[in-house]
Formats: structure tokens, C-alpha cells, sequence
């Protein structure tokens, strides 16, 4: 297994700023770990800067992709005979909320999914919810005012700053049902090949059930505790584009390090596991 990522947009043989400190944590943990030129691939070229041996899988860990970007990502690495880690499919499962809201329906914000120039005040008619939470597929606003607004009549409003500070709308509009989460009790983890893994201390039963739902490799899972107590799903990610948050890179090369040495087919049955520090 490989890890992909993209190199320094001024120098190829370094990895893009943002992604150095994992890089340099991954290959310390003794991962393999390649670099490719984002601004390239975006104009259709793709190149390693070491080969990949045929039949290798690559775990990409990079910039936010839209589903076809990925699959043209995909594209590349089959052309040169090496096997992506996470297929197209199991990317926009993870990546596009409208994919994995209906597998976590039970334990998450109701969510009403709608077109960018829907008719918002009608399609929420009679819903009276205690506020709208407003993203596109994948992202909320998180500049301005942000993404909550308490009545229909603004979601249009919000939609269009959100068209202007983004440039795009990515899929359509996921209008959310407002909930109370507590201060700081937001909290991300991942589950790599089955195994579900925290930054700190024990895996919610909540985590362990998602990982059980849903079909992809690896991905992430962020829940919050809801004012009344209930943990709740907030957002799942793909977690190859996913930011590490209260993650260190150590801890998060730790962990793929750990899910690529116990990799087996199918580890959906077994228990939460701790990794060392
Ligand atoms: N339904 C909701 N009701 C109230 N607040 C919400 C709701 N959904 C999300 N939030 C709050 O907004 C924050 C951002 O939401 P979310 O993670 O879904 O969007 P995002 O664009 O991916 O943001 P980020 O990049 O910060 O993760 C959450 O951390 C949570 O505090
Ligand atoms: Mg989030």
C-alpha cells in the first residue's frame, strides 16, 4: 500500500505545506508514501514521484475531490496498474450527504435535500423546525453568519453567499433540522478497513454501529452530544479528504499503520481497538 499526496504546488519532491507533517509521519511510521502534482492532474496529467509497483493499492490523502475529479483520479491509477484503496462508489457514499443520510437517518439531523434554486419557503412548508442548518453536499458556511438560520425565507439568501464565497455549489442543498449540540464535545473518528479508531480514549457504540452501516474502506465519523444527552452523528467524510482535527499526524499514522498491518478482508465484525501511544 502507497500513500498518495500532493506535492508542493513550486516543488515537486515536497509535499504540499499542508500536508507535511503527516507526510513526514507516515513515512517515519514506515508507510510508503508517494507525491503528485495536484495542478497537473487537474490538467489531465498524472505522474508519480516514485514508481508504484503494479498491483499496489493507493490510499490518496489530499484535497477535497468531487466525485468525478475522483474517479478521473482513479482513472490514472488504473492506467498505471495500480488499485485505488476507496472505488469511486464508496467515495461519493461518504463524501455526499444525500449518499449516507438515509443509512443514518435514525442518528442524525433530519435533513430535507433540495436543488440550488428550489423553492425553499414551499419545499419546507408545514416542517416549522427550531432552525436550518444549510450546506451543499459536502460543506456548510462557515464565514459570515454562517450556515443556521431560523426561518425558510433566508436559506436562498445563505445560498447564494454561499455560491459567492465558494464559486460553486457542490451537488444540491442539504437543509438540516437545527439541533443543540454542547460546547466541545464535538469529536471525529475514523474506521480504516472495519476498525473504528479515536484521537483519544474509548469508541462510542454509536461510531462502532455507522462503521457497521456503511460501505467504504475509510472514512470518517464526527458526533457531538446533543443537549439532551444523545450522541449524534454530525457529519461523515471520506477520509482520505478528511482533516485530521483533534488528530495528531503521529496518532493518525499510527493508525494506518495499524489497519494496513492487521488488513484481512473483512474486519467488519470485530470490536473497537485501541492503538498505542
Ligand atoms: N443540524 C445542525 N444543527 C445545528 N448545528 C449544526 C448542525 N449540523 C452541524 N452543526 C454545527 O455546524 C458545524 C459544521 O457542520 P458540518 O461539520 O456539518 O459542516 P462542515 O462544513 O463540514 O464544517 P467543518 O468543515 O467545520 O467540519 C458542526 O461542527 C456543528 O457544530
Ligand atoms: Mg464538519
Amino acid at each position: 500500500m502507497h500513500l498518495l499526496y500532493p506535492s508542493d504546488p513550486f516543488d515537486k519532491k515536497r509535499p504540499d505545506e499542508q500536508y507535511a507533517e503527516e507526510y513526514e509521519a507516515v513515512v517515519a511510521a514506515g508507510l510508503e508514501a508517494a507525491l503528485f502534482s495536484f495542478e497537473d492532474f487537474e490538467m489531465g496529467f498524472f505522474k508519480t514521484s516514485i514508481p508504484i509497483p503494479p498491483g499496489d493499492s493507493v490510499l490518496y490523502r489530499g484535497w477535497m475531490l468531487t466525485p468525478d475529479a475522483y474517479a478521473a483520479l482513479v482513472t490514472h491509477l488504473r492506467d498505471k496498474g495500480v488499485i485505488e484503496f476507496t472505488n469511486a462508489t464508496q467515495y461519493r457514499h461518504c463524501h455526499h450527504l444525500p449518499e449516507w443520510y438515509p443509512l443514518l437517518v435514525a442518528y442524525t439531523s433530519e435533513t430535507v435535500v433540495l436543488a440550488c434554486d428550489a423553492n425553499f419557503n414551499q419545499a419546507l412548508d408545514g416542517l416549522h423546525w427550531p432552525g436550518y442548518f444549510i450546506k451543499d453536499y459536502v460543506k456548510s458556511l462557515n464565514t459570515g453568519s454562517g450556515s443556521l438560520v431560523d426561518t425558510p425565507e433566508r436559506i436562498a439568501p445563505l445560498v447564494e453567499a454561499m455560491r459567492q464565497y465558494r464559486g460553486q455549489i457542490e451537488g444540491g442543498i442539504c437543509v438540516r433540522r437545527r439541533e443543540e449540540y454542547l460546547q466541545d464535545t464535538e469529536r471525529r473518528y475514523f474506521v480504516l478497513l472495519g476498525q473504528t479508531y479515536g484521537a483519544t480514549g474509548e469508541v462510542p457504540s454509536l461510531v462502532t454501529e455507522c462503521a457497521r452501516l456503511i460501505d467504504s474502506p475509510f472514512f470518517s465519523i464526527d458526533v457531538a452530544l446533543r443537549s439532551d444527552g444523545v450522541l449524534r452523528v454530525v457529519e461523515l467524510g471520506d477520509g482520505q479528504v478528511s482533516d485530521r482535527k483533534e488528530w495528531s499526524a503521529e496518532h493518525f499514522a499510527r493508525m494506518l499503520s495499524h489497519g494496513m498491518s492487521t488488513r484481512r478482508p473483512n474486519l467488519l465484525t470485530e470490536p473497537p481497538l485501541a492503538i498505542d501511544d
